[in-house]
């Protein structure tokens, strides 16, 4: 078994197993890019990149890690694609499969995924969607475990709105034995299907998986507070509403004060000061978002060569 050859779509269809090589290849290629050996373990490889929303740390640390691993990675903006035109995912999946090794790609649609998956021969990496960010979420645990050296039995708090990065979170927490409570207000709070899957996940450890309305109620005895935007890609018409909405669910030095003493805080980034994190908390010594930033390089290079070293019919 492996994950060879697989798409990386949610981290609830990846076995504990899985997720531990991927935590493990990423802590190997992280040293040795820091003691700047060679890793060319996908050379002569191309991944395409589709993107349908913006982004900063996600093109930038999949091209630099595939460039990294003595491969090609190619941007391909919905602007410029035929995508962009109104040609089907169906037939865009089965023209790259016969280019390239590789598709990571960020758009709305969860389902539009599933259906890139379904028609390529060639492994999946979701890089975003409106569902779930599981990439990021992965990234997350792996800096966890470098800060903490143990994720089983820790409690993470995630205070803000129940959207992809939640989710992710509930997966990959489920996934690795650590406690996770959400803090959301009611109509924000993360989708139900999601909770309960990564409930019955959390259940293998005995892991808890929780829903509140009170910030503070899950901040307490927290390791890990993590927070993201109130307004994602795509909502951002809903601005200001959420920016009432979401009052009092931000991370600051109150809230920071009811975790433990040595918690540590997280943001997928980008962030919005005085919005979901204070900057006090956001440069804090508390602080390990930077961290986090660089690890999506390590994580998705694991991702990359686990899933890349074949294709889907080898
Ligand atoms: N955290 C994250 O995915 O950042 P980008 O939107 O910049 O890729
Ligand atoms: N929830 C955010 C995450 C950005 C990395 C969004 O979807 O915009």
């Amino acid at each position: 078994m492996g994950i060879q050859g697989k798409d990386l779509l949610s981290i609830h269809d990846l076995s504990v197993a899985e997720v531990s090589e991927i935590l493990d290849v990423a802590e190997t290629l992280k040293a040795k890019q820091q003691r700047g050996e060679e890793h060319h373990w996908l050379k002569g490889k191309t991944l395409g990149m589709i993107f349908q929303k913006s982004s900063t740390r996600t093109r930038v640390s999949f091209e630099v890690g595939m460039w990294q691993l003595g491969g090609l990675a190619l941007f391909l903006s919905d602007r410029d694609l035929q995508i962009g035109r109104g040609e089907p995912i169906k037939d865009t999946a089965r023209v790259l499969s016969r280019y390239m090794d590789g598709i990571m790609i960020r758009t709305f649609s969860h389902d539009e995924v599933k259906e890139l998956a379904r028609y390529a021969t060639i492994p999946i990496i979701n890089g975003l969607t409106d569902l779930l960010h599981p990439c990021q979420a992965l990234t997350d645990i792996f800096t966890v475990k470098e800060h903490k050296g143990e994720l089983k039995g820790l409690k993470m708090a995630f205070i803000g709105d129940g959207n992809n990065m939640s989710h992710a979170l509930m997966q990959a927490c489920a996934k690795v034995g650590m406690h996770i409570t959400v803090a959301s207000p009611s109509a924000y709070a993360p989708d139900t299907a999601i909770v309960d899957e990564a409930r019955a996940d959390a259940a293998v450890f005995g892991s808890r998986v929780e829903v509140v309305t009170d910030p503070f109620a899950a901040a307490k005895d927290a390791d890990v507070l993590y927070t993201d935007v109130w307004a994602s890609m795509g909502q951002e018409a809903e601005q200001q509403k959420r920016e009432r909405d979401f009052s009092g669910f931000q991370i600051n030095r109150e809230l920071l004060q009811t975790a433990k003493k040595d918690a540590i805080v997280l943001h997928c980034l980008p962030a919005h000061r005085g919005e979901e994190i204070t900057e006090e908390v956001m440069e804090g010594p508390q602080s390990a978002v930077f961290d986090e930033a660089e690890n999506r390089l390590h994580v998705q290079k694991a991702i990359m060569a686990l899933l890349m070293a074949k294709n889907k019919n080898q």
